[in-house]
């Protein structure tokens, strides 16, 4: 099996797996003042002052929830209750549906939501910001690492035009997080999630500004600073810090690792099928994602035929595969119907080998071939 999907989700490391029971049997409820509940919550605080660290933030700045699609509409619906004063959101077209689709139902109900321009290769225009920011508008939302194409925008100029103009920015860094050097200072609110880099699903972090009102999304026993109620998952949270760790001793060797095979892929292809197109070729992309348009060919068709030779990929965002809508981030490119639907998303993770490269190549040709003698495009 070769998997290039991990935009989508990556295995969890096998160190991880191994220490679930162990870390199973730390069971006591963390809220409970005796000793085994004590012990849950010493090992939850220790998770978080690491966390703390590494994000140059306070402890309780820190939120443990669900994952990114919690984190994002805690944020997003959170901000709105709190400052019913401003009535404006700014948003780029190519967030993830987790933040379009809360935004979207905002605006269903009268608030203001104003999208930024975007150039063809995915960057928003930074001018347009500036010029859409008003007296109303609440916060920025921007996406830092593309989920679909893998491009990263400007996060620190974004932050500078937001302070300057007074309003809040977030932004969900569950693709560029570990994968790219971020600031997080820079940063008022953001999200990321577990399953994207080796840690189970349904665990994520949210960091908030402290210094600003969030309203809860869920209200209860006022776990996670009243942010989110709730009984910790004691083991997720220690699985997700694990997986945190184990990045950031090995990144160097990881990036270096899914630099070189995206750096092959797209030199193979290219010789192998000449007339593809790589989405966002010209800008900063993330390290482990790349996203081809091939003319012409139905790219569910394609996905199919790799799935049958055992290669897994994605076409569009995997969260509305299944459906042949085109991609909203490929159509806010600029980008047809047509070509939108003939496009493949790469994502290579650590466990992926140079062979992987060449054998999906080869089956990237073969199938290409096929689909144009039989028609089936
Ligand atoms: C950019 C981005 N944001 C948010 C999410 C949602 O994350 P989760 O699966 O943790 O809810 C995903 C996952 O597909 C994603 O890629």
């Amino acid at each position: 099996m070769i998997y290039l999907d991990n935009n989508a989700t990556t295995p969890i490391f096998p160190e991880i797996l191994n220490k679930l029971k162990e870390w199973g049997e730390i069971f006591g409820n963390p809220s409970s003042i005796h000793s085994l509940g004590q012990k849950s919550r010493k090992e939850i605080e220790k998770a978080r002052l690491f966390l703390s660290e590494v994000f140059q933030a306070d402890t309780e700045e820190i939120i443990f929830n669900s994952g990114a699609t919690e984190g994002n509409n805690t944020i997003i619906r959170g901000l709105v209750e709190a400052y019913p004063d401003k009535n404006e959101i700014i948003v780029s077209p190519i967030e993830h549906k987790s933040v379009l689709n809360p935004i979207k139902f905002l605006a269903k109900k009268g608030y203001k939501v104003k999208f930024l321009r975007i150039d063809k290769n995915g960057l928003i225009d930074l001018d347009d910001l500036k010029k859409k920011i008003s007296k109303k508008t609440l916060f920025v939302s921007v996406i830092h690492t593309n989920n679909e194409t893998g491009v990263i925008q400007d996060i620190n100029a974004i932050y500078e035009i937001c302070k300057e103009k007074e309003v809040l920015f977030f932004s969900d860094i569950v693709q560029g997080f570990l994968k790219e050097d971020i600031d997080f200072k820079k940063i008022d609110f953001f999200t990321l999630s577990g399953h994207k880099f080796n840690a189970p699903k349904g665990i994520g972090i949210m960091k908030r500004d402290k210094s600003k009102k969030l309203t809860p999304l869920l209200f209860g026993g006022g776990q996670e600073f009243s942010i989110r109620s709730g009984t910790e998952n004691i083991i997720f949270i220690l699985a997700i810090v694990e997986a945190i760790k184990t990045w950031l001793e090995k990144r160097d060797l990881f990036i270096n690792h899914l630099k070189e095979l995206k750096k092959l892929f797209i030199e193979e292809l290219k010789k192998a099928i000449p007339n593809i197109h790589i989405v966002s070729e010209n800008v900063k992309t993330a390290p482990h994602t790349v996203n081809i348009i091939f003319p012409n060919i139905r790219a569910q068709d394609l996905v199919l035929f790799l799935n049958k030779n055992g290669i897994y990929v994605s076409s569009g965002s995997a969260c509305s595969s299944g459906s042949l809508s085109p991609s909203h981030v490929l159509l806010a490119y600029g980008y047809s119907e047509k070509e939108s639907l003939s496009s493949i998303r790469f994502s290579f993770g650590v466990n992926n080998k140079i062979k992987d490269v060449y054998k999906t190549v080869e089956a990237l040709k073969e199938g290409i071939d096929k689909l144009y003698k039989f028609g089936l495009n």
